[in-house]
């Protein structure tokens, strides 16, 4: 048996919906997209939803959006893909890596407050692996001290925090759509915003700041001579992928439930790990199961890449969990607090197969490779 660690869930009304729009002729950014963007804002109910290529550049924008540039710091988790403090590198602002605490891997104001310094102008504020992070607490440290909070939701489509989408309570949030991700349009992103006005630049910034789009110009029976009102990028998602993308979010419920029925089976069967900590919901919301990640806990017998290796052995792809940027030679020489929880989780934990399609047979397997590497006999469940 050979199990991947992530697989879309994708079909033939994906097909036909790619097709479709490749047979109208109008492949980039164009109707489908316009469509896409319309019906992922209602579903998160969000103000406003600008679809972008991908997270990263959602990020970029949101960053220009919230007019952060060179002599600003951005306190953003080390614990995150490298993208998130990437995207503050862009803008000429410096990231400031702070901690998270154990149980979400997210922020929380009592690893960001002692970063505070004159300097901070935003925090990014990532809901890691689809656990929502704790917006409003956050908000409280903030909003008072003019510090502007970015939430890359990335993770986050479907997730829940205090019975709303995430993302709609922010007042910039950022998802990405890369085939990793719940719902996928190959690459992609959307940035949501409650702010006319935000969204309105942020739709000129992806397309080179030109103030008529190109979708409208096509339109238009007569000539339209446009403006390029300040220097912007090609950030643009196709209408092949916004085709993808408008099927996925109609089933993006049924993904969900599916993801939290095979992430309840895990928490269940690993239970018996002595010490093992797997990712689970917060008291103020919902996970979408994103991700899979387990802590292996100190006395271990054996480190986390040995059982990486046990895995793939047993024909199981599992990730390691998630990086920590300050770690990284990319970000090496960057002054940096202690980061003890984010160097404990990067080194001990790891993300196991999860997604759509994948069998109860399939999960038996990884959870048997997991209880034989703690030295557990195998029971009738997991042989
Ligand atoms: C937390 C986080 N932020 C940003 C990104 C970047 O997303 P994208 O690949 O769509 O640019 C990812 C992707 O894995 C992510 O996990």
């Amino acid at each position: 048996m050979s199990i991947p660690v992530a697989r879309p869930w994708l079909g033939e009304e994906e097909a036909a919906a790619a097709a479709e729009a490749i047979a109208s002729g109008w492949i980039a950014q164009g109707p489908r997209v316009a469509e896409f963007e319309s019906a992922f804002a209602e579903a998160i109910g969000a103000g406003h939803a600008v679809a972008l290529s991908s997270c990263t550049t959602a990020l970029h924008l949101a960053l220009i959006a919230a007019g952060i540039g060179p002599g600003d710091d951005v306190i953003v988790p080390s614990l995150s893909f490298i993208a998130t403090a990437n995207s503050v590198r862009y803008v000429g602002a410096r990231p400031v890596f702070a901690d998270v605490e154990a149980a979400t891997q997210n922020l929380v104001p009592e690893t960001v407050e002692p970063c505070l310094t004159e300097r901070t102008r935003a925090v990014i504020l990532v809901d890691q692996a689809g656990v929502p992070a704790d917006l409003d607490r956050m908000r409280a440290l903030c909003e008072q001290r003019g510090i502007v909070i970015i939430e890359d939701a990335a993770c986050g489509a479907g997730a829940m925090y205090k019975g709303r989408p995430v993302g709609a309570g922010a007042w910039l949030a950022a998802f990405s759509f890369h085939p990793r991700k719940v719902l996928t349009t190959g690459e992609g992103g959307m940035l949501v915003t409650p702010d006319r006005e935000i969204a309105a630049r942020v739709r000129r910034l992806r397309e080179h700041g030109m103030d008529v789009s190109a979708a409208q110009r096509g339109a238009s029976r007569q000539p339209v001579i446009e403006k390029y009102l300040e220097v912007g990028f090609n950030y643009r998602m196709t209408d092949i992928q916004a085709a993808v993308g408008l099927v996925q979010l109609r089933k993006l419920d049924l993904m969900v439930a599916r993801r939290r029925v095979l992430g309840k089976r895990y928490q269940d069967l690993l239970a018996e790990v002595p010490g093992l900590v797997t990712i689970h919901d917060p008291g103020y919301g919902t996970t979408n199961y994103q991700g899979f990640w387990v802590e292996l806990p100190a006395g271990f017998p054996i480190t986390r890449n040995e059982l990486l290796h046990m895995l793939a052995d047993a024909g199981v792809s599992a990730r390691r969990g998630v990086m920590a940027a300050h770690l990284e030679p990319a970000y090496s020489g960057q002054p940096c607090p202690p980061l003890p929880v984010t160097e404990r989780l990067t080194a001990n934990t790891l993300a196991l197969p999860l997604f759509h399609e994948m069998t109860e047979e399939q999960q038996d397997l990884v959870v048997s490779v997991i209880r034989a590497a703690a030295g557990l006999h195998q029971t009738a469940a997991t042989v």
